[in-house]
């Protein structure tokens, strides 16, 4: 990759995708940030060495490919900072804010401007997120490609062939690290209750979680025959498997993701009218 990359936002997403670029080889006098904040910058620039301005259209000047990496509720007003600029130059525009649509972003940008909307996941803080991406069909195929390869810095890529499964996505891989923390959490407290000291009880609870994820990433078999495989007819995984079953725990997990995905149908409306 040769062109400059402009982040708009320099908080923790846009740290992550920097960390993961430079680690990939991308020089950091090719990306610049753009944060308002200076304690922000003085971090981007001592832990990355890469260029920081103040303004979003200082590093939108002359970049190839631009990252929107601000909050939802600041994107409206970032995005028409940098309109008149994007509409000359029409770089690569990529945005990494949860429940902005893509015809939103149009309407600030302005019209020919490929867009492509993505949607990561908070381990890409330590390099092991995933991001499902989307774009509109008349972005092409390079285009896709270099998205493809930014958000490729914090963990695997999936692409999505509509806008509106990036709803979804964000209930169940967005919000998703937090399912996985409240189940810790549960598993500690139940063993703490149960009689472990609380340290013991952590440790146990955390790498189990870790242990299971990476066996259900690096195994052939689905989950459900990972879990078949620890369960032996009258055993204690058994006995503990039937209290969930019986206490629908299918049933209220597709409700909660049904929930989270309507929750970021509401919020694309709310910071489209911004
Ligand atoms: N973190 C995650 O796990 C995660 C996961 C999925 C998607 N995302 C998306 O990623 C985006 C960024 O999230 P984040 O957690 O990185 O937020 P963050 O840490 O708050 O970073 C956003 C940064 O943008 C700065 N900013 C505000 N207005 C600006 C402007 N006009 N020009 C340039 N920079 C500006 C903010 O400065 P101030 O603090 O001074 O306002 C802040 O430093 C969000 O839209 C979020 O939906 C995040």
């Amino acid at each position: 990759m040769t062109d400059l990359i402009a982040f708009v936002g320099g908080g923790n997403m846009a740290t992550s995708l920097i960390g993961g670029l430079i680690a990939r080889g991308v020089p950091p006098s090719q990306i610049v940030v753009a944060d308002p904040e200076p304690s922000q910058r003085a971090r981007l620039e001592h832990d990355h060495g890469v260029t920081t301005v103040a303004d979003a259209p200082s590093a939108v000047t002359s970049a190839q490919t631009v990252v929107l990496a601000v909050k939802p509720q600041q994107m409206a007003q970032v995005a028409r900072s940098i309109a008149g600029l994007v509409a000359v130059r029409r770089p690569l525009v990529i945005s990494v804010a949860a429940g902005i649509r893509l015809q939103d972003l149009a309407r600030w940008l302005g019209p020919g401007v490929p867009l492509v909307r993505t949607m990561p996941n908070r381990p890409a803080l330590i390099g092991a997120g995933i991001t499902a991406l989307y774009a509109a069909p008349d972005v092409d195929a390079p285009s896709r490609a270099a998205a493809d390869r930014i958000l490729a810095a914090c963990g695997p890529t999936v692409w999505v062939p509509e806008e509106a499964q990036l709803d979804v996505v964000t209930a169940v891989s967005g919000s998703g690290p937090a399912y996985v923390f409240l189940l810790i959490e549960c598993l500690e407290a139940a063993g703490i209750e149960l009689g472990l000291d609380p340290a013991t009880a952590r440790q146990l609870a955390v790498e189990t979680a870790r242990g299971a994820g990476r066996m259900a990433a690096e195994a052939t078999d689905p989950p459900a025959e990972l879990r078949a495989q620890v369960t032996s007819k009258g055993g204690t995984t058994a006995a503990a498997l039937e209290v969930l079953e019986a206490a629908g725990v299918r049933a209220i997990f597709a409700a909660a993701v049904a929930a989270g995905a309507r929750r970021s149908t509401e919020l694309a409306h709310e910071f489209g009218t911004l």
